[in-house]
């Protein structure tokens, strides 16, 4: 997607080969109009697949979830990291490792928003190891429902999560990949078909 991967040019930071700073526009203050042209994106790439629910998590997820929502017409559900005092039962969880933090957390959905007759998209903001997105996957395999795809913002293209999550059979779109930060310099490659 040239808009964004544009975005990410001009404003992105590269803080080293590894990470990239997107608090500008994705991860702490947001772009509205860009996270529309998100949301029209993934709908482009995902709207013959009769999508019935929107999956994503906590926090950074939600925006180009919720434009993708409102472009389909579908609701949109956000795993959480920390249980909610009014979510204490009928939970699917899922375990998620960070290996960037080095920690192990729980992410759970209530039973009530995602049934098995429900085709689900998920949707994140980053793609890395993609530990969060296969705890999701679990988490849809849980609630006997269809999964269409993963469709990420960003994915690091030299990290292991793509190929893993691709090598399961798993649809993933991604609107831009990164192939290489070295030198401070934000490299994309083109999308893999699938
Ligand atoms: P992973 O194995 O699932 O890929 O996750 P990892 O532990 O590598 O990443 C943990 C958090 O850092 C996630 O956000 C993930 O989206 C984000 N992340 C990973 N790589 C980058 C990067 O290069 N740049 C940025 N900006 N974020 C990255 P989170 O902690 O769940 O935060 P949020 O969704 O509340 O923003
Ligand atoms: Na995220
Ligand atoms: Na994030």
């Amino acid at each position: 997607m040239k808009q964004l991967q544009e975005k990410i040019l001009t404003d992105g930071k590269v803080l080293s080969e590894s990470v990239l700073k997107v608090d500008s526009f994705l991860n702490h203050q947001i772009d509205p109009s860009l996270m529309h042209e998100i949301g029209d994106e993934f709908a482009a790439r995902f709207g013959n697949e009769a999508i019935t629910k929107i999956l994503t998590i906590e926090s950074s997820g939600i925006a180009p979830a919720v434009m993708l929502g409102l472009n389909l017409g579908v609701p949109v559900v956000f795993a959480r990291k920390r249980k909610s005092l009014t979510l204490v039962d009928q939970l699917y969880t899922a375990s998620v490792h960070s290996f960037t933090k080095n920690e192990t957390n729980e992410i759970s959905v209530s039973k009530d928003f995602i049934k098995s007759d429900d085709v689900v998209l998920i949707i994140d903001d980053f793609l890395a190891n993609g530990q969060a997105a296969l705890g999701l996957v679990d988490i849809v395999e849980q609630a006997d429902a269809a999964l269409a795809g993963i469709g990420i913002v960003i994915e690091k293209g030299f990290q292991t999560g793509g190929s893993m999550i691709r090598n399961r059979g798993i649809r993933v779109e991604s609107l831009a990949i990164i192939s290489s930060m070295a030198n401070g310099k934000v490299e994309f490659h083109q999308e893999v078909p699938s």
